[in-house]
């Protein structure tokens, strides 16, 4: 058995309704881990002091959660900075410049793709994220996804199988024809590495109708069920997604008065990824409508060569609070709790007793700091059991 106390804590967000409001404060905190696990948490006068095994001083930092990212694509290769570039000078995004990433990853060696994963994996932990999901996408051929979800599985539990994530050019003609392959031998090949399936459903992508036969097959073959949806224009995707019960619907960009209903009266959590307006130029959505309609809202950070190339959840925050309506604490809770909540994980995006001893030391006195001081780097440590 290993105890670590981390102490002198200045401002600890636990989530723990034995502590204060609705983020479980406690000033001047302690935190006692033992195994991996949060063993107590509280004032550091009362710390259980001779139980550690160690002692690790804050000095009046805060300490939170780590981040939970529900939603990643970080198997791939090569670099979309130019379609940026033209964004920014007013050429709008379409979901066709997946296929120039496509081309890129097939033709990468398990080991290129492996090393570049590992950066971003490195990039996470030191923004403060502890829990990541991986995507694939970026394949389309049965091998292709296969071996994408194959690495993704060496980094997380958390891996989804996206073949639904455009029609490749091999099939641009029959689109259903690629959907019976997603649905037959990739998913045979892919489900074994996968917890989730997704499929990109907009314009440009695919229908309400192949997502519904692809989602489920998924769920048939015991994957979880997620979404994309609502991101370039409304849509029936996200009524899709509640009717599926799907863990999360992603983007929710342009949602109607039903679509916020359905999602306040369902387990599906809205996941807004605010880095995607910010690198595509669409109107934000408002994350203040959903949490107000009683929806719960994640937030993540999409990270992907095209839509949103930012790994920073501190940087989803700070737009969520700018942009999408929330409270520094709104923000915080759905990167975290709100995350987890979009992963079906009780055991992560908080710190009372019993959960995974994730959690992020701030070069800040507040975690207010994350949206209050953006593009700073605040995180002084992640500790990651
Ligand atoms: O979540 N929307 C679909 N997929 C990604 C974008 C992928 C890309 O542009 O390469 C997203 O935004
Ligand atoms: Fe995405």
């Amino acid at each position: 058995m290993t105890a670590t106390l981390v102490t002198g804590i200045g401002e600890l967000v636990t989530f723990d309704p034995a502590h204060s409001g609705p983020l479980g404060l406690v000033e001047d905190a302690a935190v006692l881990m033992v195994d991996g696990h949060i063993a107590w948490t509280g004032p550091a006068s009362s710390a259980p002091n001779s139980d550690a095994d160690a002692v690790i001083e804050v000095d009046g930092a805060a300490v939170i959660p780590g981040f939970v990212d529900s939603h990643t694509h970080l198997v791939f290769a090569g670099d979309r900075a130019a379609e940026f570039e033209a964004r920014m000078a007013g050429q709008p995004y379409t979901a066709g410049g997946i296929r120039s990433t496509v081309a890129a990853t097939r033709t990468a060696t398990d080991d290129a793709l492996r090393s570049r994963l590992a950066g971003f994996v490195a990039e996470l932990r030191t923004q403060g994220t502890t829990t990541f999901e991986v995507k694939s996408g970026y394949g389309l051929t049965v091998a292709d996804e296969e071996r994408l979800l194959r690495l993704a599985r060496e980094v997380t539990d958390e891996t989804t199988f996206l073949g639904a994530h455009v029609v490749p050019d091999e099939f641009a003609d029959d689109s259903d024809a690629y959907t019976d392959l997603v649905t037959g031998p990739m998913l045979d090949a892919c489900a074994p590495y996968a917890r989730w399936i997704d499929v990109f459903c907009e314009t440009g992508a695919f229908t309400v109708e192949q997502a519904r036969r692809i989602l489920t097959a998924g769920a048939a073959r015991g994957l979880g069920v997620r979404l994309h949806a609502a991101q370039l224009g409304p849509g029936d995707g996200v009524a899709l997604a509640v009717e599926l019960d799907a863990a999360s619907v992603d983007h929710c960009t342009y949602l109607s008065d039903d679509d916020v209903e359905r999602l306040a009266a369902s387990d599906t959590v809205a996941t807004l990824l605010p880095g995607v307006e910010f690198s595509t130029r669409h109107p934000y959505p408002s994350g203040r409508r959903l949490r107000d309609a009683g929806a719960t809202i994640a937030l993540a950070s999409d990270c992907n060569p095209g839509s949103s190339f930012t790994s920073s959840m501190p940087f989803c925050i700070a737009l969520a609070v700018r942009e999408l309506g929330l409270t520094p604490a709104e923000a915080l809770e759905a990167a975290t709790r709100g995350g987890a909540a979009a992963l079906r994980r009780d055991d992560v995006g908080h710190l009372r007793v019993g959960a995974r001893a994730d959690l992020v030391v701030l070069h800040a006195p507040t975690y207010v700091h994350l949206a209050y001081r953006p593009g700073v780097p605040l995180v002084a440590r992640t500790l990651h059991a």
